[in-house]
Order: C-alpha cells, then structure tokens, then sequence
C-alpha cells in the first residue's frame, strides 16, 4: 500500500499573486469546481483578508465545493485569522493556513520582530485558528533561508498549539533537490511532534526546481505538495500540478506514494486557468503544452507508429488530451447547451446570466457551424454576461486594411451607458482600434502584452486576445474572443479597461 499523496492547489491564492491575474469571484468559482472535479484534496481559495472581495469568493467557493477542503491564506494576526475561519465556516472541511516568516533577512528587515516575538505570534495564531477548525496549517515564510535550529524550536511551538499540517516554504526558489530533502528529512526527524502531523512542501520555480525540490521532499517524507495549475504564480512561479502528479505516477518505481487526482481532468484544467488568467501555455511544457505529445522527427514518428512506447512515457489521453469534440451547433437548444456547460462545470448563477450567453453561443453559431468545449468555456469567460461589471461595451468596429494604406479603425464604445465614436489609425488594423478605443476612454494605460491564440483548429477558429494594462501601479488582463480578431481584441482592450474601473484587491502586507 503507498502513502496518500496530498494535493493542495493554490491556484486561486498564489497562482493569483502574478501580476494581472487576479479573477473575479465567477472565475474562481469556475477554476474551485474543476479542481475539485479533477479530485484536489486541498483548494486554498484565497486570502480572507485581503480584500472584501477575496473574502466574498473564498466564503462562495466553501458554499460550493462539497468535495475537497477549502482553505484561507491568514498571517499570523488575529484579524487574518478570523476573516479566515469565517470565511471557511460554510465548508464541509474548511482549513485556515497561517503563516509568519523564520528566516533572519525577513524577521529583522521585514517583521522588525525578534524571534522569540516570532515564535509567540505562530502560537497565537495556531491557537485562534484552532477555535475555528481542528484543521490547521502552519507555513515558516522563507524557511528555505531560516536557521534550521529555529525551524525546529518553530515547528516543535505550532505542533504543540494545535497545527496539523506543518509547511517548508522554499519562499524565493532558492534551493535544489538534494539540500530540499535532505532539509525535510532533519526536521521529520528533529522536530518534537513530528509524527503527528502532515508534512508539506511549497516551492517557487525561481530556479527552475520547483518540482524537482517538491518530489525530492516526497522522497524525504513530505506527504502534501503545494502547487499550481501551469505552475501559475508569484514571480517564475509555483510546482506545477500537473508535472508533480504525472511524475508520481508515471515513476511509481521510485515515489512510494499515490495521489487521487483525476488525471484526465489536468488538460481542461490547464486549458481553463489559461483562458481565464490570461497566462498562456508555452508550447513545450510538460504534460500540457500543445507540443508535449507530438512528434515531429521522422524517426520519432516511425517509432511511435510502431509502438507507442517507443518515445512516448504517458498516454495523451491519460491528461485529457482528446481530439476536439463537436459539442454543439446552430441547431441546438437551450437546454442542451445548460447541460453542455454544466457537464464542463460551469454554473450560471442568474437567468439573465444564461440568457446572454445562450444569445451569444446562437451568435456564434451563425458564423462558426462546429462549437467546440473550448469554444463554450471562452463564451462564458466574456465580460458580455457579466454586465454589472461593464463600464465600457463595444458597440460597433469598423476597420480599412488595405495593401500600401495605413489601417484605419472607427469604433463606437458605450462608456458608463453613453454612446461615444471615435476614429483612429495606426501600424495595423488592431493598432488602429485600440488607438481609436484610447480616444475614447483616454486610460493613460500602458499597454504591457499583447497576445492571440486560436482556440481551436482551423481558420474559422475563434481567435483569443489577452491584453495586459497597467495604470498606477496595478496590472490587470483582459480577455476577448472572436471568430474576428480584431473584435476579439477589442472586446479584450475594454475588458482589461473595465477591471480598470473597479478597484482591485489590496495586498495585505507587514503586520506580522
Ligand atoms: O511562498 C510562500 O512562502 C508562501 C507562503 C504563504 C506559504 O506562499
Ligand atoms: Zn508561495
């Protein structure tokens, strides 16, 4: 019998801690509902605290997802704690996840605390959680920098007090596998209380080990890994889910462990995260790029005709790699499209909701005859069925693309409920709205990437803008789809607008 390996996704906490990709209460309904079909034991929704709306989510999620425990980030303070456990309460299994930071850099420049100070805070904090769940996990901030004698004093406090998880953050991706396990190996071995709890690990991609360190702590007796969806977070990133739970299984040989994840639902997950965060999936990555099953040399191809497993160590469609479904088409009815959408995991809280959406798949239907999964989960991502949010609505594009003409673009925008045309020319057809949409909306924004996918094959394929903006400081993505790529970007600039009018999340900082 092999250990349970425990997955806790953090997605939807420090995969949204890179810049611009922070989603709305809806979206992170969405990614929470198919981490918990693809069978994540652990869904750190958010950080209570942060903002009123990252509580707001964080409560909706516990509401909803019967299947995994949900979890709230919370320093180790007595506000975060209890913006945390009431967030949680909902939840069938909710667990608060406090931390504080051991290493010295942090404690001195950053908490102006002494350790002993340190030491006491984590206490208290295990303790506050305890009064909300008896599952508590506890993380030392930059442990990977911490003096390991510390960590013990630390780890040996918390475990006294209450925490059941105990988490080795290597905060800045600093380390490399065999110093990773064999740290985790000490502090099994050195901490009192050890055994009673669950050891994790959470590492960043800094160096480009996060996976490599988080499977060498598994081998060193790490039970739970923390990762992300793509290796979505804070800087170069976090562990990637994927990658973690396809090493575990494909190399059973060598990991004693086995994880319950749903492979098959990494791909839609991947693809869902992507679509909604903005982030894109490089070609060549691991388990979910569009490139990791294929082979292009004759001499791989040959091989593998002859025998798959002659190049290939896991099966496309073990992740979910399928063909392309037909799902829908001009023809069907609202109700076959309801249930399309729910078979993929996405609820429509409102009426109003579905009946956009459903106007926008008919519209869709018309100018492009085969309707894909991928197609529905763009459809519901656009901004159009979430009118309260919508500041800005294109109304109307028209542009002039000519051979030896510079492009020119008339659009007319509603701003705020006002109807506003406005002309512009500039390099390209896309160059020439955006500038013509500026005119309008006259942002200040600085426009920091620019990018378009086709979301499935074929040249009447919707086309996916993102855009990302950045004004005072925040950065936000906006997202559009389109048979039109110029619409498509568009509807992608005025997205990323209108997350500019609404304030954002404010990142909680110092205060322990
Ligand atoms: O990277 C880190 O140290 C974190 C902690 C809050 C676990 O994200
Ligand atoms: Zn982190």
């Amino acid at each position: 019998m092999k250990d349970h390996l425990i997955i806790f996704d953090t997605t939807l906490r420090d995969g949204e801690q890179s810049p611009g990709a922070s989603m709305t209460k809806e979206e992170k309904l969405r990614v929470a509902r198919q981490l918990e079909r693809m069978q994540v034991d652990v869904i750190e929704a958010g950080f209570a605290a942060a903002s009123p709306g990252d509580f707001d989510a964080i409560r909706s999620i516990a509401k909803a997802i019967k299947g995994s425990t949900v979890c709230s980030l919370a320093r180790s303070n007595e506000n975060d704690i209890r913006r945390a456990g009431e967030a949680i309460t909902p939840a069938p299994r909710g667990r608060i996840h406090t931390f504080i930071a051991t290493s010295p850099i942090h404690m001195e420049k950053k908490l102006r605390m002494a350790p002993d100070q340190v030491v006491e805070a984590a206490v208290r904090a295990v303790r506050w959680a305890r009064e909300y769940t008896d599952d508590v996990e506890f993380s030392a901030e930059d442990a990977v920098r911490s003096d390991v004698d510390f960590l013990c004093r630390v780890f040996g406090a918390v475990i006294e007090a209450g925490a059941t998880t105990i988490n080795v953050p290597d905060t800045v991706g600093y380390s490399v596998p065999s110093v990773w396990g064999e740290l985790i190996r000490t502090l099994i071995a050195r901490v009192p209380g050890a055994g009673q709890v669950v050891w994790s690990t959470h590492c960043h991609n800094d160096l480009g080990m996060a996976v490599a360190n988080s499977l060498s702590a598994v081998l060193a007796g790490a039970r739970q890994v923390e990762c992300t969806i793509n290796g979505l977070g804070e800087r170069a990133g976090n562990a990637s889910l994927e990658e973690v739970v396809m090493a575990v299984r494909t190399r059973s040989d060598i990991f004693p462990v086995q994880t319950r994840i749903d492979a098959t639902q990494i791909v839609p997950a991947s693809k869902l995260v992507s679509q909604i965060t903005g982030y894109p999936v490089q070609p060549n990555k691991a388990v979910v790029g569009a490139n990791a099953f294929a082979h292009e040399s004759g001499i791989h191809q040959d091989g593998v005709l002859k025998h798959r497993e002659t190049y290939e160590i896991m099966r496309a469609e073990d992740v979910g790699w399928a063909q392309n479904k037909l799902v829908l088409g001009k023809h069907s009815g609202r109700n076959a499209f309801k249930s399309r959408l729910s078979a993929l995991g996405i609820v429509l809280e409102s009426e109003e909701s579905l009946n956009a959406a459903f106007a926008r798949f008919k519209e869709l239907a018309d100018k492009k005859h085969e309707i894909f999964d991928e197609d529905l989960q763009a459809l519901v991502s656009d901004e159009e069925i979430a009118p309260a949010n919508e500041y800005y609505k294109l109304v109307y594009s028209h542009v002039c693309s000519e051979t030896g003409e510079t492009p020119a673009a008339n659009v007319t925008l509603t701003a705020g409920g006002v109807e506003k045309s406005a002309s512009g020319i500039g390099s390209g057809p896309v160059d020439a709205t955006f500038k013509a949409i500026e005119c309008i909306a006259e942002s200040g924004a600085q426009l920091l990437l620019y990018s378009v996918n086709a979301i499935t094959t074929g040249t009447d394929a919707q086309g996916e803008v993102t855009v990302r903006l950045a004004r005072g400081g925040r950065i936000v993505n906006g997202n559009g789809a389109d048979t039109d790529i110029v619409i498509a970007s568009a509807k992608a600039y005025l997205n990323a607008l209108n997350k500019l009018q609404f304030p954002d999340r404010v990142d909680p900082q110092g205060d322990v």
